[in-house]
């Protein structure tokens, strides 16, 4: 491409930013453009953010925050530069719909593209996926480390990383305490399993389907986990001590580690949870580029029990708001559904907002 307009760039962003992660699969993020004035905002869309435990916040705002570190870097290597800041709580009402206006952003002078950093940081975005399998025993370098410490310098992020060998029991023993709570919940399990998706044939916009989280899985499997988790059997589950054998199989994935990260930041507030999103995800980033993966255990930072008691096991004094195990895994991991990028641009013209093309 030798040149193309500021329009064009952000549509073409838009298209590989929303391979980014977030939690379940929600992809709470939309973005709406001015033409006119050139100016835009990103936003958390409040018809698809996930509601079921007020900790989910966090995670809405850091997984925002991933995507536009995603949109970020991909505009800037097409030649444009953004400039964007906070919202204050006015602003953050602004916009026409529910949506909530995060930050608002304009390019900058145009610049030289950037092609082929271009194409391979698509081809990073393409590749990457959580990995929920076993991983190899590859072993964090220190210049590896070093690297890490490096790229988070300018987030509001503290990084902590931990090793199977010191911490790989305590953390299984935690996991196999903690991880029935994602079931014990009524209102979160019935959210999470509001974004199961037992047809592999059918496409869906969000959500995961149960090879994105457990590999190949028979047709028996998925028949039994559609019955025998549904919420409204909670009670027949918790009989036949179901939450319990699925903590298990995530402790002992947890024991095997390899290794361990847990950020947590260092200001209060939505803004610091965004501009974490942002380190993460340039570090998720940075760990596809060699070839690594990470698996989030979010179970130990959404309840509050669960977050002391891991925040202690790490002798951390900050609560961590990201925890998950990472390293070079066996297998790369499937793609998960996504929405269609036209459902996240939304064009807005002197606050006249022109409706999305598709979404739910
Ligand atoms: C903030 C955050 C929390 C997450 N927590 C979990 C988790 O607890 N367990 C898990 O298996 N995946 C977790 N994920 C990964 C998402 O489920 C995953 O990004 C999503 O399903 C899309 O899949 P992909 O990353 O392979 O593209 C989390 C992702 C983010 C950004």
């Amino acid at each position: 491409m030798t040149h193309c307009t500021f329009e064009h760039a952000l549509a073409e962003a838009i298209q590989l930013a929303r391979l980014a992660p977030s939690s379940h699969n929600c992809q709470p993020w939309t973005v709406h453009f001015d033409p006119v004035i050139h100016c835009g905002y990103l936003a958390i869309d409040q018809r698809r953010k996930l509601t079921g435990l007020p900790s989910l916040e966090r995670e809405m705002l850091l997984s925002c925050g991933i995507f536009f570190h995603f949109l970020e870097q991909l505009v800037r290597l097409r030649g444009y530069p953004l400039h964007w800041r906070w919202c204050d709580a006015q602003e953050q009402q602004a916009l026409a719909g529910e949506d909530r206006a995060l930050i608002r952003f304009m390019p900058g002078p145009e610049q030289p593209q950037q092609q082929s950093a271009f194409a391979s940081l698509s081809e990073q975005l393409q590749q990457r996926h959580t990995v929920r399998s076993a991983y190899r025993n590859t072993a964090l370098s220190a210049q590896q480390h070093s690297e890490l410490n490096t790229l988070l310098k300018p987030y509001p992020i503290t990084l902590g990383i931990y090793y199977q060998h010191t911490h790989g029991k305590a953390l299984a023993k935690l996991t196999q305490t903690y991880a029935g709570l994602d079931f014990a919940n009524r209102a979160a399990w019935r959210e999470t399993y509001s974004y199961i998706r037992f047809d592999e044939r059918r496409q869906y916009e969000d959500g995961f389907y149960l090879h994105n989280l457990f590999g190949p899985v028979s047709g028996g499997f998925k028949t039994f986990f559609k019955v025998a988790f549904h919420p409204r059997l909670s009670g027949l589950n918790k009989l036949l001590g179901l939450p319990g054998k699925m903590a298990q199989g995530l402790a002992e994935l947890v024991e095997a580690g390899p290794q361990y990260l847990a950020l947590s930041t260092t200001k209060e507030g939505d803004e610091a949870l965004f501009r974490a999103g942002l380190g993460l995800g340039a570090m998720w980033l940075r760990l596809q580029q060699w070839g690594w993966a990470m698996h989030p255990i979010s179970v130990l930072v959404q309840h509050d029990n669960a977050r002391q008691a891991l925040a202690k096991s790490l002798s951390q004094a900050e609560l961590p708001v990201f925890f998950a195990r990472f390293g070079e895994p066996n297998e790369s991991g499937s793609p998960a559904p996504r929405r269609h990028w036209q459902s996240i641009l939304v064009s807005d013209t002197h606050g006249q907002v022109q409706p999305r093309t598709t979404g739910r």
